[in-house]
């Protein structure tokens, strides 16, 4: 039987935020942002494990719920997000099969909804290539010049946010995101390395409240998105 796995970058430093804490442990409801996140992961009923990256300089991970918890294993992060997820997955490698799903998840994306994470798994596990949870844009969308001048409107029909998790196979994950490396190519997201092969991720709409938690601000729609969730109200 194939498997699900989540593989959890979680060694950013998150500059953006203005903030001596790394984002992934700013204060969220009595928890942390990335002990919100791993309750939807561990708790997921068809998940078989977790890795999580961690940054080599990070002294916050210990102190939280999750360290030492019998289903999260954790890897050295690396300089960049990719290189952060390619640890986890070749921790992954030694107990997961090529065939095997892995989602990869943002440490920083504290909202996510267990009905999201099947959502994912049941329109892609037939996939032959894997895909992505996201929104439609609605905004009317203006690409700029240096001075955020319009340059031009851009149709908005067929454009996409794209979260995270992202889905892919074990397998072919690694070889996407080692032959982004290898080609010197900069990738911000799984899809990308795996558009870079050639493929075309499948995009699967999930609810609005899965937000990363970037900048100041984002926190207090964060709170307000797991409160809306507490409650079992859907937005
Ligand atoms: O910085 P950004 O918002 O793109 O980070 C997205 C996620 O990737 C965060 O959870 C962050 O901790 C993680 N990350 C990482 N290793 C890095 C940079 C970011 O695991 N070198």
């Amino acid at each position: 039987m194939t498997r699900f796995w989540a593989v959890v970058p979680a060694a950013g430093v998150g500059r953006r935020m203005r903030h001596s804490l790394p984002k992934q442990y700013l204060p969220l409801h009595g928890r942390c942002v990335i002990e919100h996140t791993l309750e939807t992961l561990v708790n997921h009923p068809r998940i078989s494990g977790l890795v999580v990256a961690i940054g080599v300089e990070d002294s916050y991970w210990q102190d939280t719920a999750f360290a030492g918890h019998p289903r999260v294993q954790t890897v050295p992060g690396g300089p960049e997000r990719a290189d952060s997820v390619r640890n986890g997955l070749e921790h992954l490698a030694a107990s997961a099969g090529d065939t095997d799903w892995v989602l990869v998840h943002d440490a920083a994306r504290p909202c996510l909804l267990p009905e999201d994470v099947d959502r994912l798994m049941d329109q892609l596990q037939a996939d032959p290539v894997g895909g992505v949870l996201g929104q439609r844009v609605r905004d009317t969308m203006k690409r700029t010049d240096a001075g955020s001048r319009v340059t031009a409107t851009v149709e908005r029909s067929g454009l996409w946010h794209a979260f995270t998790p992202q889905m892919f196979r074990l397998g072919l994950l690694r070889r996407a995101l080692d032959t982004a490396a290898r080609d010197g190519v900069a990738v911000t997201d799984e899809a990308s390395a795996v558009e870079h092969l050639g493929m075309q991720p499948q995009m699967v709409e999930g609810h609005a409240g899965n937000i990363k938690v970037t900048q100041p601000g984002d926190l207090t729609l964060a709170g307000f998105f797991l409160q809306q969730a507490r409650h079992h109200e859907r937005f």
